[in-house]
């Protein structure tokens, strides 16, 4: 059987979540919007999604919007308060290790004149809160760090951040949150942010949906602008079924946070030392403030992308974790802030658990892994002429 360690690229949907989304992808059809009884329908079941995921978050209703997936939650976020706060000034301060959907939103407005400040992150890839307080000035109107890094796994100091913002200006932080929401309990009331965004398809729930929450009271401009729906916040007919989709998989994710937590510590410790008993390999990422199923590796003399396309022969599904996964030969941005140089970079593994792996998954794993990296820094990979069965040391 195939082994899927690609957690943090994206999960499959959870049975109860396609179970709970049916009835909107067939019968129950109408439009929120509209005033009858399919509608209303619609409207009930919406309603009760966004209740069910801010009462998850520890927020309210109106404070959740429902977006197309992470990215958009991140553009609405940061392309909102920056607008909107351009009336008194024009710097935004991010950390270095951000998603593409945080750092290309930035770039996007730096085309506009707003100034983009970012702060470096140690070799385990932690901001250092004190370095974000000294870069934020009397022009800066925004504050963006993730809560976790979807290719290393650090988890990164946001209270500290945020407790160290000055608090007579009114700074927006934004929290991209959706590589930590699977695992990490995240408490909007306690986290210090004005924004956090969730992308549903990392916890089990449907793809192209994810969500916003804003604090009550935080001034955003919309971006996408239309009908009135999501609070004027966000116009367009809303994914019924996929935001009822997202709520039950957040939900239960919720609930099954510390078991899913300590099960996939334990793997992951199993598969780590079973890849580090391989010369040249070594873990990257914070030691104890990290994800709890993702295994960020450098596989020093191998390159990450031949690692890949090797254990997918063998039936292994893994990323290097960096930008080259999408078809972009760049070194991965995470890696080179955290001061590996470009060929470590390029030699990057992501190995990835999630709440569906098992342990005889991780015990095949943890056999096959080390086995290919080994190969592979030796050059001893041979192509048989079936590749499923490649001439891979046993
Ligand atoms: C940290 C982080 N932010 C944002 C995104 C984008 O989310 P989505 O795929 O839902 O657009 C991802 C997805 O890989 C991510 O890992």
């Amino acid at each position: 059987m195939p082994i899927y360690l690609d957690h943090a690229a994206t999960t499959p949907l959870r049975p109860e979540a396609l179970e709970a989304m049916l009835p909107f992808l067939g019968a129950t059809f109408g439009n929120p919007s509209s005033g009858h009884a399919w509608g209303r329908a619609a409207r009930t079941a919406l309603d009760e999604a966004h209740e069910r995921l801010a009462a998850a978050l520890g927020g309210t209703a109106r404070e959740i919007v429902i977006t197309s997936g992470g990215t958009e939650a991140n553009n609405l976020a940061l392309k909102g308060a920056a607008w909107v706060g351009r009336a008194r000034g024009n710097r935004i301060v991010t950390s270095a290790v951000e998603h593409h959907a945080v750092g290309h939103s930035l770039a996007h407005l730096a085309k506009f004149g707003f100034e983009i400040a970012e702060v470096g992150v140690d070799r385990t890839g932690r901001v250092d809160p004190d370095d974000v307080a000294a870069v934020v000035d009397e022009r800066t109107i925004v504050v963006a760090v993730m809560l976790a890094n979807n290719e290393v796994g650090t988890v990164e100091p946001i209270r500290e951040i945020a407790e160290r913002l000055p608090r007579r200006r009114s700074i927006h932080l934004h929290v991209d949150a959706v590589s930590a929401a699977p695992y990490l309990d995240v408490d909007v009331g306690q986290l210090g942010a004005d924004t956090v965004a969730l992308g549903a398809h990392k916890f089990e729930g449907p793809k192209g949906t994810g969500a916003l929450w804003i604090r009550r009271g935080t001034p955003l401009l919309a971006q996408a602008h239309g009908g009135g729906q999501e609070r004027h916040r966000r116009a367009g007919t809303e994914n019924v079924a996929g935001a009822v989709g997202m709520a039950v998989a957040y939900e239960l994710a919720c609930a099954e946070k510390p078991a899913t937590r300590a099960r996939l510590e334990g793997f992951r410790t199993r598969l780590a030392a079973a890849c580090t008993a391989v010369e040249g390999v070594e873990i990257t990422g914070h030691p104890s403030a990290r994800l709890p199923g993702l295994l960020s590796l450098l596989c020093r003399g191998a390159d990450g992308t031949a690692v890949t396309v090797a254990l997918d022969l063998d039936g292994i599904a893994a990323s290097t974790g960096s930008a080259c996964a999408s078809g972009d030969p760049q070194a991965s941005h995470v890696l080179l802030a955290m001061g590996y140089g470009p060929d470590e970079a390029a030699s990057a593994l992501r190995l990835s658990l999630g709440r569906t792996t098992t342990a005889a998954e991780v015990d095949e794993a943890a056999r096959v892994v080390p086995r290919v990296i080994g190969a592979l820094r030796d050059g001893a990979v041979a192509l048989a002429a079936d590749p499923r069965t490649a001439g891979l040391p046993g």
